[in-house]
């Protein structure tokens, strides 16, 4: 596995790739690899010649009380996963060589991002689309490959891509669970062993909230409530938020139809976890209201 910290480095790397006809797959994540990121390498490993992997804790997605400083970071574990799995050059440049002169442009978000918890963090996705463009210019991958547990991320950034022209495939690839449903989450250790056995509960709400909505049920304040209850009546977690949007457009509709998105977060004691689901409905569905 080739090791660049660079930008000049890596963009004759690249060069190298491209003469040589080979297809990149690209993987951008801030570290801390887990099973998530390994399953988005190994999406990528199935499609490309090439897989790139950036590490990169960006500063400018963190708002001023998020956790830039105290975020996780192993770069020789990160580094050995990688290598492990099949990463051909893993990309780790310091915040100077990303942001050398400081800001001059940055891009703004207008939509997708009032919604869910794009609501509650302010700038957030304005960072992630800035270093976003910054990484897909240096590594000009064919594919980018994005994880649907942050299924707003990925709307932002299919909206950037559409927006901005860029000739990138964003393939997004399905939520990793846990047997019993849970969405595989780096914080799900924080869950005490009672709120552990109760927290599939918010896959089998997102499920009963598909099979309503495939039944012809398509108001979205009725799914929301029955969702809601039954995560309150079957958790003693809070419910911070259950929304019903279009997807990836992220806005509402009624009757639904289309692609929509299901999402939820909920508040735990120690632990705030968020999950959706997609679901497809053809357009005649809404005759059914
Ligand atoms: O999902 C992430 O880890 C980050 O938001 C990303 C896409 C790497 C941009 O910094």
């Amino acid at each position: 596995m080739n090791i660049i910290t660079n930008n000049e480095a890596l963009r004759e790397q690249i060069r190298q790739y491209k003469q040589s006809g080979k297809s990149i797959g690209f993987v951008p994540t801030m570290g801390y690899l887990h099973e998530g990121h390994l399953s988005l390498i190994e999406e990528a490993r199935k499609n490309h010649d090439i897989v790139v992997l950036s590490i990169f804790v960006n500063p400018l997605q963190f708002g001023p009380n998020e956790d830039f400083e105290r975020y996780p970071r192993d770069a020789e574990r990160d580094r050995k996963l990688a290598e492990h799995a099949g990463v051909d050059l893993l990309f780790m440049p310091v915040v100077d060589e990303i942001y050398p002169t400081g800001l001059s442009v940055t891009m703004l978000v207008k939509e997708r991002v009032d919604v869910m918890c794009g609501r509650k963090r302010e700038g957030h996705f304005d960072g992630v689309v800035t270093v976003l463009t910054k990484l897909f210019h240096l590594v000009q991958p064919d594919s980018a490959y994005f994880g649907m547990k942050d299924a707003q991320q990925v709307a932002v950034v299919e909206g950037l891509v559409q927006d901005y022209f860029f000739p990138i495939e964003i393939v997004r690839v399905p939520t990793i669970r846990e047997e019993d449903g849970l969405a595989k989450s780096s914080r799900n250790v924080y869950l005490s062993p009672q709120e552990r056995r109760e927290a599939p509960i918010l896959f089998k709400s997102l499920q009963l909230a598909k099979g309503l909505v495939e039944r012809g049920h398509l108001k979205r304040d009725s799914i929301i409530r029955k969702v809601t209850e039954l995560i309150h009546d079957e958790t003693s977690g809070t419910v911070d938020y259950v929304e019903i949007y279009s997807f990836p457009q992220m806005v509402p509709v009624e009757p639904l139809q289309g692609d929509i998105i299901i999402a939820l977060a909920v508040q735990f004691d120690k632990a705030r976890l968020i999950d959706n689901m997609i679901i497809s409905l053809g357009k005649k569905e809404s005759q059914h209201v």
